[in-house]
């Protein structure tokens, strides 16, 4: 069987990440000499909050009424339903101040259908993409698969010595240097970020929004995780595309509302872009998803103006903080490796001072505990593992009770 060319290649380089969930799978586990119910497990990209019971009671409705259900059988428009951008642009004014007219918007069926569609939309062969180092793992391989010739850039943002991120001002005069050398087309910034959990402050990103806006590079603003902030809100979260024509930023239901397997997906960004996107859509998925639009449109529109989003999206912020500091806590206690401060989203990184790759197989064979090692997230990452604490948010016992373990076999 003769497959593409570009699939050939892609296949010869799987992901590590997904190499070692993989490894980890039930089959794989016993095949270890291992209790597969035993097994903790720090690997998963995913949130463990349940959704809005509100939103749950939306999908009830649709689902429990014959003409409901049929309704939510058809087609959307490309763009989205009118009444589903109008609600999101609410949102946004209303979570984070962005302005933002319908124009601006698009709806996706996710950020990593969105993400892929926008590169087509905007890069051509031949030109570059700036990615940081560490970064979602993804990218890359969307990258390659989107467009082929495309140069992927990287600019390292972690200082492996200190284990912390470089100061804003490191990070402008490297980015200047490097968009200088490079040229870049557009750059990815996920903010809070996957895998660091760290968040870029307002200096390194108005430095990079100038060069941007001069040099007519695009910025795109993965918000993926925008709703688990755990510092105060850079000030660029309410950046909106009416004044930064140049910025694009992506969004999803899957992790602030635990919508991970029932996606929905959105972005916005100038009015021209959108159109592009509106033609990218039309060939790549025809439309976003009926049933997530009407549930999603109904939610916000009973839950917005009342302060309930609001709240649930506070509690659910609390817990994943709450998460994030027994994790550091306990790899402080049991392990004293470095690990970074999450300043949002669902992980850390710690420095494990080996081959990450052998750490992580040696450790999940010995003790049942997975992580995932960092090389998949960009070299700097090679010594390092990224800890979830993502799906452990509802049973924050669990955390502790993994390291545990790996401390009590390192000590052997
Ligand atoms: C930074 C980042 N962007 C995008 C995604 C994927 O989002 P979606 O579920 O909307 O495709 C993830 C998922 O883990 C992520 O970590």
């Amino acid at each position: 069987m003769k497959l593409s060319n570009l699939i050939v290649q892609m296949m010869n380089e799987p992901s590590p990440i997904r190499q070692i969930m993989k490894m980890a799978s039930r089959q794989n586990i016993i095949n270890m000499g291992l209790n597969p119910d035993e097994i903790i497990s720090y690997g998963g990209g995913w949130v463990g909050h349940h959704s809005p019971e509100e939103l749950r009671e939306e999908y009830l409705k649709i689902c429990g009424d014959v003409n409901g259900f049929h309704e939510s059988g058809k087609y959307s428009l490309t763009l989205g339903f009118e009444e589903c951008r109008n609600a999101i642009a609410e949102m946004e004014k209303h979570l984070f101040g962005v302005n933002l007219d319908i124009k601006n918007i698009i709806v996706g069926q996710s950020s990593t259908q969105l993400a892929h569609d926008l590169l087509i939309a905007l890069v051509n062969p031949g030109e570059k993409v700036l990615l940081f180092d560490p970064t979602y793992a993804n990218y890359p391989g969307q990258i390659k698969m989107a467009l082929q010739n495309v140069k992927i850039v990287r600019q390292r943002v972690l200082d492996t010595e200190r284990w912390e991120y470089k100061d804003e001002k490191e990070m402008a005069e490297d980015f200047k240097e490097l968009y200088e050398k490079e040229k870049p087309k557009i750059v990815f910034i996920p903010s809070p970020d996957n895998p660091s959990s760290q968040i870029f402050g307002d200096n390194f990103i108005k430095t990079m929004a100038d060069i941007c806006q001069e040099k007519n590079s695009f910025m795109v603003f993965d918000y993926a995780y925008k709703t688990q902030c755990f510092i105060t809100p850079p000030k660029y979260f309410s950046w909106s595309p009416t004044d930064y024509p140049f910025m694009i930023a992506i969004h999803s239901n899957s992790k602030w509302g635990r919508g991970l397997g029932r996606r929905l997906g959105w972005m916005d960004a100038d009015e021209e872009i959108i159109n592009a996107m509106e033609r990218v859509q039309q060939c790549s998925i025809l439309c976003p998803d009926t049933l997530h639009q009407f549930t999603f449109t109904n939610y916000l529109k009973n839950n917005l103006e009342n302060g309930r989003l609001k709240r649930y999206l506070e509690e659910i912020k609390k817990s994943y903080f709450e998460a994030s500091k027994v994790t550091v806590n306990a790899i402080k206690e049991y392990l004293d490796m470095p690990c970074l401060i999450p300043q949002g989203g669902l992980y850390t990184l710690m420095k494990v001072n080996e081959d990450a790759d052998k750490f992580v197989k040696r450790i999940l064979k010995n003790t049942g505990v997975l992580f995932i090692p960092g090389k998949g997230f960009g070299d700097s990452l090679k010594e390092a593992v990224r800890i979830s604490y993502g799906p452990h948010v509802e049973n924050m016992d669990i955390i502790e009770e993994g390291f545990r373990r790996v401390a009590e076999y390192l000590e052997k």
